[in-house]
């Protein structure tokens, strides 16, 4: 089998994901009425990176909010931007937290960077209260394959991605054992023009970093070529998978 790639490095790469990332509005939106997150909730990002989703998800709710990530440059980052949400070094596998403090903690485009993710859901788990909820976005094997622009001019990425991504079947047992109920699958999808590649000649997505020189170089003359006849079509597509701390512990 082919070995899994190596990690990330995110101190590396914070300064141009804070530069070119942004939240997907449709995700933010999902978080916020799926969970019903209003002024009175606190809200988790793990993971927050830059602050993109926590800092919008405030912004939509005025829930209080805190974010965490282990990276440093990450967290600086996120700092710069504004003072409301509490921003803080830590680990998706050891929330530093007290028992039934959240109404909601989520992550975005993180669960493959986690390498504990049973003790993450179990500590999601004793983190939320009774009836709150914790969501999962990230990329179904479906939504790998079918990635725009990534996997149209970069091929390459898929078959790396499908040995980073955790399957949702996995996900899905992991939160189960880790006593959620309700886990449910949501699609959410944002369609955009591409006029400024600049990203992908920087390579601000992680995988274009694991993938060889040759590929990347051909996959960028491609896009290089088709961005001079015109914008290139983009589609922001993730799966939320969501679930329920129970009111009640269930009888064994
Ligand atoms: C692709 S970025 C996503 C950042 C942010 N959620 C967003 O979508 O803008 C992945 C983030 O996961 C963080 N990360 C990596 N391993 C982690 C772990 N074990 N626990 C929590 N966060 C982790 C990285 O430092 C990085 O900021």
């Amino acid at each position: 089998m082919a070995p899994i790639p190596p990690p990330v490095d995110y101190n590396r790469l914070a300064a141009d994901y804070a530069r070119f990332r942004t939240a997907n509005p449709q995700i933010v939106r999902a978080l916020v009425e799926h969970s019903e997150a209003g002024p009175a909730s606190r809200v988790l990002e793990v993971g927050c990176g830059t602050g993109n989703y926590i800092l919008a998800l405030h912004g939509a709710s005025g829930s209080a909010c805190w974010g965490i990530d282990p990276s440093a440059e990450m967290l600086a980052q996120a700092h710069a931007r504004q003072g409301s949400v509490a921003f803080r070094a830590g680990t998706a596998e050891g929330l530093d937290f007290p028992d039934a403090f959240f109404d909601l903690v989520f992550t975005v485009d993180v669960i493959h960077h986690v390498g504990d993710r049973a003790a993450y859901f179990q500590e999601a788990h004793r983190v939320l209260r009774a009836g709150g909820r914790v969501c999962t976005a990230t990329d179904s094997e479906r939504i790998i394959r079918l990635r725009q622009p990534l996997a149209v001019y970069f091929p390459e990425t898929i078959e790396i991605e499908l040995r980073r991504y955790p399957a949702i079947a996995e996900l899905r047992r992991l939160m189960q054992d880790a006593g959620f109920a309700e886990v449910a699958e949501d699609v959410v999808e944002f369609a955009y023009d591409l006029t400024d590649i600049q990203a992908y000649r920087d390579r601000v997505f992680s995988v274009l970093h694991l993938i060889p020189e040759a590929a990347f170089q051909r996959g960028l003359a491609r896009m290089e070529d088709d961005l001079r006849r015109g914008p290139i079509r983009g589609l922001s597509r993730y799966l939320l998978l969501w679930g329920r701390k129970p009111w009640r512990t269930p009888m064994r």
